[in-house]
């Protein structure tokens, strides 16, 4: 019998530790203090030890049983302290919970700075159409019927069954040029920034939707050297530094002559890197003098009009601007890399 009370004495001393909940702590209530508990059990024993021995085991029992009560009620008060003070606890003059704030998309950043730029030297920013016919996109533009770009593989047409034209997701901004010349005379001198779709494997550079801003500017004796002001002007304000920026001659449907602008790399200072390939520059967009062809198409008169006219991607220039080396990241919505802008 002594020897189960020492065994008893050891269990309740050890399983003190894990009642930590109401449950556990009934478990161990009916365990060993409960009417058909173990101690009752040994109490019940206790009628047939020998007289010799009652004085002795009577002492342990005893003891054991003070001991389970005690064990017992400290972890009940425990209990209710602890449960208790979760709902009365509360630090009314802790600050209220933050509410993060959302912000706008590096490429919403971008499309604002450009058109804050171009209304500061007298440009209106005016909206294009994303749905566009085949006669604005390419005909209108100069851009012959075996035009490569024309083709399915790179335009994404829409079922145009019973209309007179083929209508399509536009390839580019230059088509609201052919709306804004023709529905108003000259002076014009606006930007049209907005959505472009093309069919293109999607990869590190390229993606079926991008982002462009047409430039047009269209008066008496506008020149070659106003175009190229205008663009330095631009490319001073939106990467903030006094960048060196080259043309070279290029060729588009739509402008004779036609150049591409490039700029010195804005990540190595020219010296070259993996982003210029070694070649100290990045080109950043596509330009030229508005071609007769396109004028004559709108109603302007060549003779007395001329007008220069640029195109330029905003994905791309951005990942010059800010390193980003694969397009898909603007569109990833990660919030890793959207929150560093
Ligand atoms: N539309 C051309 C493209 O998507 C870019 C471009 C080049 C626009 C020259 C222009 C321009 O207005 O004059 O590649």
């Amino acid at each position: 019998m002594l020897e189960n009370i020492e065994k008893l004495n050891k269990e309740i001393l050890d399983s003190s530790a894990a009642l930590k909940d109401k449950d556990s702590l009934e478990d161990f209530r009916i365990k060993y203090l409960s009417r058909k508990g173990l101690l009752n059990d040994l109490f019940e024993d206790f009628k047939n030890v020998d007289k010799s021995q009652k004085g002795a085991v009577g002492k342990a029992l005893n003891e054991l049983k003070i001991l389970a009560q005690k064990t017992y009620d400290e972890k009940k008060a425990d209990i209710e302290k602890s449960t208790s003070s979760e709902s009365s606890n509360i630090d009314y003059t802790l600050p209220g919970r933050r509410f993060n704030l959302g912000s706008k998309h590096l490429i919403t950043q971008a499309l604002e700075d450009i058109n804050s730029i171009f209304t500061r030297i007298g440009f209106k920013v005016v909206d294009g159409l994303e749905i566009e016919d085949e006669y604005h996109n390419f005909d209108a533009l100069n851009t012959p019927d075996y035009h490569p770009s024309r083709d399915m593989q790179d335009t994404f047409y829409l079922k145009s069954e019973g209309k007179d034209m083929r209508y399509l997701l536009r390839t580019h901004t230059s088509p609201a040029q052919v709306h804004i010349m023709k529905s108003q005379k000259p002076p014009v001198r606006v930007i049209i920034p907005g959505k472009c779709y093309r069919n293109e494997a999607i990869s590190a550079r390229s993606l079926s939707m991008f982002h462009q801003v047409e430039g047009l500017y269209v008066d008496k004796n506008v020149t070659f050297r106003e175009l190229k002001g205008t663009l330095d002007f631009f490319v001073k304000e939106f990467f903030g530094k006094d960048l060196k920026t080259r043309l070279r001659p290029s060729f588009f449907p739509f402008t004779e002559p036609s150049a591409e602008m490039d700029v010195e790399c804005y990540l190595c200072n020219s010296k070259g890197c993996r982003i210029c390939k070694y070649t100290g520059w990045l080109e950043i967009l596509g330009c030229g003098m508005v071609d007769p062809n396109v004028f004559q198409q709108v109603g302007y008169d060549p003779e007395e009009y001329s007008g220069f006219a640029f195109g330029m991607g905003i994905e791309r220039t951005l990942m010059i601007r800010h390193g980003v080396p694969d397009i898909r990241m603007f569109y990833e919505n990660d919030i890793r890399f959207l929150k560093q802008f």
